[in-house]
């Protein structure tokens, strides 16, 4: 029998959080022959990851150089992996998502004419800018994808009216569902001092933000307003983990640091991050794959974007999109932390992303096209 040779490939660190379960199922696998290739794109989120859930690389790109432009990035990725490509040559390629990663390492398969799966496949906002560059990078992914993994029937329609062959796509739900349910522990104890003082009777709000198209006025925007609200409410105590791109740690600094009832922490491991979460009163976050996980969690999210590809969570009424302009997020925090109407709505609302087994379905998937 003929072994399937998959190599998967990840650098950041949701990527890595959302194949994290796929590669265990593929490990598993008696007639596949699983490779992991990180570029290192991130270096310590995604170290993070690859320790949590004991990850080791076959290979890593070590590619990460702060504050890395896009373009330079892209052709350190494409050269070194070209060259893995050429020594391993897999039967397929896996990448997760739309990060500069995910692109690039599909179109080195492409290049190599090795399939592509593409999982988290099909999620669109169709404005080329928001986010950016994750919305090209799925589209030009797409293009170059044979498999199709799609978390939900609408990322599946938008693949099917940009005329992707229907029996390549599969509905899966979404990989980072099987990731959470396995992480999330409701007798989880913090390390991090600030989190073990925190007090959850308080009104607990978790902020992340660090997308390329808030960096500047947006960003700036956001962060004041987060501070106004601290200072209006006496029972609101926000933890902002913050990125570590140099952008958002210079700005988090300047408007943020030492203001009462507002905790810096550096960014925090997967496991005390959904542990978090699931204490948290509610989340106000630029995050894609945080408007995905709180729905499991019951906790509404306020989204600081102007369009999102989450569509699905906004429909059930999980997810909320409140822009990035001051004035729109410091009414909208403070309605629902007043409106407990609006708040129990969000927080009950159905969580569209998917059952835990996603995992399952895709190796399920790989084993049956590649049997022969
Ligand atoms: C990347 C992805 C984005 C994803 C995000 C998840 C692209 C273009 N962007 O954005 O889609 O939402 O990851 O977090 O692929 N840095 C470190 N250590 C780290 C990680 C980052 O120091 O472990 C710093 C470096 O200075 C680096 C910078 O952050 O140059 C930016 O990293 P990069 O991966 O280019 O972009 P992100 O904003 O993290
Ligand atoms: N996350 C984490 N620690 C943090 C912030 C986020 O583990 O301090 C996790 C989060 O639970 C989610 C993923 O990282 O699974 C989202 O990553 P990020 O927001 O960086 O990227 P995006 O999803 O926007 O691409």
């Amino acid at each position: 029998m003929e072994q399937i040779r998959v190599m998967t490939v990840c650098g950041t660190r949701p990527e890595a959080i959302k194949l994290a379960p796929v590669i265990k199922r593929l490990e598993r696998e008696a007639r596949i022959e699983s490779t992991l290739t990180v570029t290192g794109q991130h270096r310590q989120l995604l170290d993070q990851v690859l320790a949590l859930f004991e990850l080791e690389p076959d290979y890593d790109l070590a590619v990460m150089k702060k504050e890395q432009s896009l373009s330079a990035l892209t052709s350190r990725i494409l050269t070194k992996l070209g060259q893995i490509l050429n020594e391993e040559e897999p039967d397929l390629v896996l990448v997760h998502g739309d990060t500069t990663t995910t692109f690039v390492a599909s179109l080195a398969a492409f290049y190599h004419q090795i399939k592509v799966g593409h999982v988290e496949a099909g999620l669109r906002t169709y404005d080329k800018y928001a986010p950016y560059p994750e919305e090209v990078n799925r589209h030009l992914t797409g293009v170059l994808a044979d498999l199709h993994f799609a978390p939900t029937a609408k990322n599946r329609a938008n693949l099917v009216a940009e005329n992707i062959a229907e029996e390549q796509i599969f509905v899966t739900g979404n990989t980072v569902i099987d990731a959470l349910l396995e992480t999330v522990d409701a007798d989880y104890q913090f390390n991090n001092p600030h989190l073990r003082k925190l007090d959850f009777s308080k009104q607990v709000i978790l902020f992340t933000c660090h997308r390329r198209e808030n960096f500047g006025q947006p960003m700036t925007d956001i962060f004041k307003a987060v501070r106004k609200v601290v200072e209006q409410n006496s029972e609101v105590e926000v933890v902002f983990p913050v990125h570590l791109n140099p952008q958002v740690k210079e700005l988090a600094a300047d408007i943020l640091q030492e203001v009462e009832r507002i905790h810096l922490v550096s960014p925090l491991d997967y496991q005390p991050f959904v542990n978090l979460m699931a204490r948290s009163h509610l989340i106000v976050t630029d995050s894609g794959g945080i408007q995905e996980e709180a729905p499991s969690l019951n906790k509404p999210v306020l989204v600081l974007r102007e369009v999102t590809e989450r569509q699905e969570a906004v429909e059930t009424g999980a997810i909320k999109l409140i822009g990035t302009t001051s004035e729109q997020i410091i009414s909208q925090i403070n309605h629902l932390l007043t409106d407990q109407q609006q708040y129990d709505q969000m927080a009950q609302a159905e969580n569209p992303y998917g059952d835990g087994q996603a995992s399952q379905r895709i190796v399920r998937k790989i084993l049956d096209l590649f049997a022969n």
